[in-house]
């Protein structure tokens, strides 16, 4: 049984998704906000996951004394110290832009103003830096000129709930895998027998 912690700051959408893909798989999760209204935590209660608010300043204290396999960074607003990485292990991250692009917040909304034809969605380790850790895995999100924001906001948001859960499956498993693998393994649109949504080649 692997354990991983999943830190976010909001809504929780990722989350939800990581706790989808696990529900049948020998992985525990335990959900941490360091913002006690967060609706990340009324997710986690409602989906039975144990979860607690972390204020920032404790951080250092908790991961001195719960040890994890893996922990989770998804939505997690705050830069954390080196002090403090050490003491959380493997510590990861997903952002939404195809960095080194786009760094810090609103990220979404600066790649589209900025008229970029391609963004995605990054999966990288953390370091005391903002967004810059070793990149694990991207996936890009193609912008049409006829796209509004929205519906590129909820493409990036869809693409994150896809990769999210395969990149830490594979971390657990400490496997290296690429582009191709992330295609195959239903992070892509591909539809049963219908290739994908864009080409309808692959
Ligand atoms: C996600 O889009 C994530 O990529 C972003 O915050 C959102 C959290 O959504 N993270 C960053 O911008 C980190 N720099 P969620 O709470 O619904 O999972």
């Amino acid at each position: 049984m692997k354990h991983i912690a999943v830190m976010g700051s909001g809504n929780g959408s990722n989350f939800e998704a990581i706790v989808k893909w696990f529900q049948d798989k020998s992985v525990e999760i335990t959900c941490l906000s360091d913002v006690e209204d967060a609706f990340i935590l009324k997710r986690a209660q409602n989906l039975r996951i144990n979860h607690q608010f972390l204020p920032f300043e404790q951080n250092f204290e908790y991961f001195s004394k719960n040890e994890f396999d893996l922990v989770v960074l998804a939505g997690y607003m705050k830069i954390i110290p080196e002090n403090v990485l050490k003491a959380m292990g493997k510590v990861i991250n997903i952002h939404p832009s195809l960095l080194p692009a786009f760094k810090g917040k609103d990220a979404v909304k600066k790649a589209f103003l900025a008229g970029v034809k391609v963004s995605g969605v990054t999966v990288h380790y953390v370091d005391c830096n903002i967004d810059t850790g070793k990149i694990i895995a991207q996936y890009p999100v193609f912008i049409d000129n006829s796209m509004h924001f929205d519906e590129f906001e909820a493409e990036i948001h869809e693409i994150e709930h896809r990769l999210y859960p395969i990149v830490i499956e594979k971390v657990l498993e400490d496997k290296i895998f690429d582009f191709h693998d992330l295609m195959k393994s239903g992070c892509s649109k591909n539809k049963e027998g219908g290739g994908c949504d864009r080409c309808g080649q692959h």
